[in-house]
């Protein structure tokens, strides 16, 4: 029987996961997180309508606590780990690099360890299409990672680190996820789709730099399902795949186009500015040929899905709990504390 550890289970990608997930097969889910966004007690009703609350145990704990996840794996058997937690996103991994470090490069580091020595047999972690950086081929998984951002250098970092390990758990599955859209039960406005839609729908502007560069996104709804899928299926060995689609390549431009095409007095400004030059097109075969029949959404018809999930947003959006950056900087001491 599974018994799973989900680090950042109440995250984005953790609660669409959450939502997503067949409870048939699993005995017990240990959730770690810090709950940073507040997203335990919609989840928390989810699971009664599932009627899974008996087998999920939150641990509201920062996972740099080696000592209390060590308690964790031995008390609850875990043999399958979902890596998710830490620092997300470029913004939120420049505030401060010493922090990122410690959460992100690490703690992961101690995970994997204490995975090792628990004898866990599956290890999936999430990385991201970030570690291409800047990359003017087509990124398949055999490019070079050149990660440009403390971000990026630290996801990168976990996936050496798993492959340092290769020898010594089953099946480890690193997942370089494509920037997400849309709406799980803890949302994000410092996505680029969710805050193109933002600004298109209630300030009726979007604005761009320059529009030219080339990102894949996925709905954090397929996200979610490939990670539940994955928990089904025995892939031995090491496997690193871009997570995402063809279909999801898309300049900024073209996204920004996309959603404008949604609201009649909506105008694209290129601001010319050049804070984010992150520029990478992405490969999915190896991944689509394996998990691609499962996923519901390519660009077009997920930002119509987005369409109809945001609105409910309208007088909120803005708030510091959406934005990891803010929610990073109110949060500093707890997350820089070995304590808790
Ligand atoms: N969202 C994306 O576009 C995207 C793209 C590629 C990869 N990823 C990767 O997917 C994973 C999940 O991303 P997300 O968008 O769901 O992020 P998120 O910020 O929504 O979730 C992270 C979760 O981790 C928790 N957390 C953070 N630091 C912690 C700590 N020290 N101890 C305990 N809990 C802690 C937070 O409370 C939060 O619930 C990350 O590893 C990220 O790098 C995300």
């Amino acid at each position: 029987m599974k018994n799973i550890l989900i680090t950042g289970g109440l995250g984005y990608i953790g609660s669409s996961l959450m939502k997503q997930l067949d409870f048939s097969n699993v005995n017990e889910i240990v959730i770690v997180d810090l709950d940073l966004f507040q997203t335990e007690e919609k989840l928390k009703n989810l699971f009664k309508k599932k009627n899974a609350e008996s087998k999920v145990i939150v641990k509201k704990i920062n996972f740099v606590n080696t000592t209390a996840l060590d308690k964790i794996f031995k008390k609850h058997k875990i043999n399958i780990v979902i890596h998710l937690g830490g620092l997300v996103g470029d913004p939120a991994c420049a505030f401060n690099i010493q922090l990122t470090k410690k959460i992100n490069t690490i703690a992961t580091n101690e995970l994997i360890e204490l995975s090792v020595k628990h004898g866990v047999v599956k290890f999936i972690y999430a990385s991201t299409c970030s570690v291409y950086g800047i990359n003017e081929k087509l990124c398949s998984e055999n490019t070079e990672p050149k990660p440009i951002s403390e971000y990026a250098r630290s996801k990168l970092e976990g996936e050496i680190k798993l492959h340092s390990v290769k020898d010594k758990l089953d099946e480890i599955i690193i997942l370089r996820f494509s920037t997400l859209y849309g709406v799980s039960e803890r949302i994000r406005f410092d996505l680029v789709a969710n805050l193109f839609y933002a600004k298109a729908k209630w300030e009726k502007s979007i604005s761009i730099f320059g529009g030219w560069q080339w990102r894949p996104f996925i709905s954090v709804k397929d996200a979610g399902l490939v990670l539940s899928n994955l928990l089904n299926i025995n892939i031995v060995g090491i496997n690193t795949y871009n997570v995402g689609l063809d279909k999801g390549n898309s300049t900024l431009e073209n996204l920004a186009q996309l959603i404008k095409s949604k609201f009649k007095d909506c105008e694209i400004i290129d601001t010319g500015a050049k804070d984010d030059a992150r520029n990478y097109k992405v490969n999915f075969d190896k991944f689509y040929d394996k998990f691609g029949g499962a996923l519901k959404f390519d660009l077009k018809n997920g930002i119509d899905d987005l369409c109809t999930d945001l609105d409910q947003f309208e007088n909120n959006w803005k708030a510091s709990k959406y934005s990891n950056l803010q929610t990073t900087k109110n949060n500093f001491k707890i997350l820089i504390s070995d304590d808790n």
